[in-house]
């Protein structure tokens, strides 16, 4: 089928179960997410917060699960882009020291919150509703 396009799923404007905290115990907390057809990866970084972004490098689409967590972030195992929790690309090794090309790069990312034990993701459009009504 030429031309054909990918159908985007609806996505619940409600925050949603998709890891428990203890699924990021351990030396690596790097875990892959697919939920509604979004391959993402989930992550805490240097600071203890997490990040839900594209499981893709935006680059050459190298898998970010295989990233390495550093200088807050998460490096793509394959040129080292660096992309902090909100998937903004903060570093790229390659480029001039004096390029600002990395602020045009932005990989997307999802509001996560930890409640109880359970790591709750918003995939829907605009702004999540209150984590209160997180049960
Ligand atoms: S594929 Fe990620 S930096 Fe090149």
């Amino acid at each position: 089928m030429a031309n054909a396009q990918r159908e985007m799923p609806v996505l619940p404007e409600a925050w949603t179960w998709i890891a428990n905290s203890s699924d990021l115990d351990g030396p690596r907390p790097v875990i892959p997410i697919t939920i509604y057809g979004q391959r993402l990866v989930l992550f805490r970084d240097d600071e203890g917060k997490l990040g839900l972004i594209e499981r893709h490098c935006p680059h050459r689409g190298a898998d970010m699960c295989f990233g390495r967590r550093e200088d807050n972030g998460l490096r793509c195992p394959f040129h080292g882009w660096l992309f902090d929790r909100n998937g903004q690309c903060i570093e790229q090794p390659a480029e001039p020291a004096d390029s600002t090309l990395y602020k045009t790069i932005k990989l997307p990312s999802y509001p996560v919150v930890e409640k109880n034990g359970a790591v709750m993701a918003f995939l829907g459009s605009g702004e999540p509703p209150a984590e209160d009504n997180i049960a």
